[in-house]
């Protein structure tokens, strides 16, 4: 194989090429949260002790485990979508440099914000969602009718992330990471998103629900949707979800 960009990013990470990182510089470390827009309509969600879902078998949920990429038009409870998002992103601990969270993150960095293309929950209007970790509330973004066909567009054409009941449009912030480990932080960001997505592909086990990974997307487009520059901030990954065709 002809050796192309993928090859130089992986040899430019090493450790040998890196800097002294901002951390080690002493500069202060970035919010662990992107700020939002306090003017937005917040919705509160069912605090993590009071979110109400089945226990569920751990083997059981494993050997289960598939891409589900076609749902019922069942709607999710706000209690179940509470559930996906602790399950992917709920926070244990804040200090003032870190979060600690359901899922591991290296140097926990927790370098992403969590987007829903809301197609179908009880008592949400259709729309684009931030889901605010640190309040464990969501925020209105962008309720324009067009936008699950804009999303529909850059994923790729791929319709099921308007035919579940949510769709989750993980965004990467790279600064967070990268003040503690400069370059290779980018390695770390695509490492880390992976446990978020399988939080998400065992946590819908015991809600009757599937979902399917989504890394084919126009990553201009889809941070158009979500007015993100690219740089600082881009989308990641996806993934859609709903619940199970009986
Ligand atoms: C990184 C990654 C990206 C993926 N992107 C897509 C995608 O864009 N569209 C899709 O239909 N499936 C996507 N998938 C799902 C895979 O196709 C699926 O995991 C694979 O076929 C194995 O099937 P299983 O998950 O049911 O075991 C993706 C999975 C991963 C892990």
């Amino acid at each position: 194989m002809k050796k192309g960009i993928g090859q130089e990013f992986m040899e430019k990470t090493k450790y040998k090429y890196l800097e002294e990182s901002d951390q080690r510089k002493e500069v202060k470390n970035p919010p662990l949260q992107t700020a939002f827009d306090k003017k937005k309509k917040l919705i509160d969600l069912p605090a993590p002790d009071k979110i109400d879902v089945p226990s569920w078998d751990l083997r059981k949920a494993i050997e289960d485990r598939v891409s589900v990429r076609k749902y019922s038009t069942e709607a999710l409870t706000l209690n179940e979508l509470a559930w996906l998002l602790w399950a992917t992103q709920g926070i244990k601990e804040i200090s003032e440099i870190y979060t600690k969270r359901i899922v591991p993150s290296a140097g926990a960095r927790h370098a992403f914000e969590t987007y829903l293309l809301i197609n179908n929950v009880e008592g949400l209007k259709p729309g684009i969602y931030r889901y605010l970790a640190l309040e464990h509330k969501l925020v209105e973004i962008d309720l324009s009718e067009d936008i699950g066909d804009r999303v529909i567009e850059g994923a790729y054409g791929q319709k099921m992330v308007k035919a579940g009941a949510v769709t989750f449009i993980w965004v990467a912030i790279p600064y967070r990471i990268a003040w503690r480990y400069g370059q290779r932080s980018y390695r770390y960001l695509h490492l880390d998103i992976g446990h978020v997505a399988q939080n998400l592909y065992l946590a819908v086990e015991n809600i009757n629900s599937g979902c399917c990974a989504i890394a084919a997307f126009y990553d201009e487009q889809m941070n158009d949707v979500l007015s993100l520059d690219g740089e600082e901030q881009f989308v990641i990954y996806m993934a859609s979800m709903g619940k199970k065709i009986e």
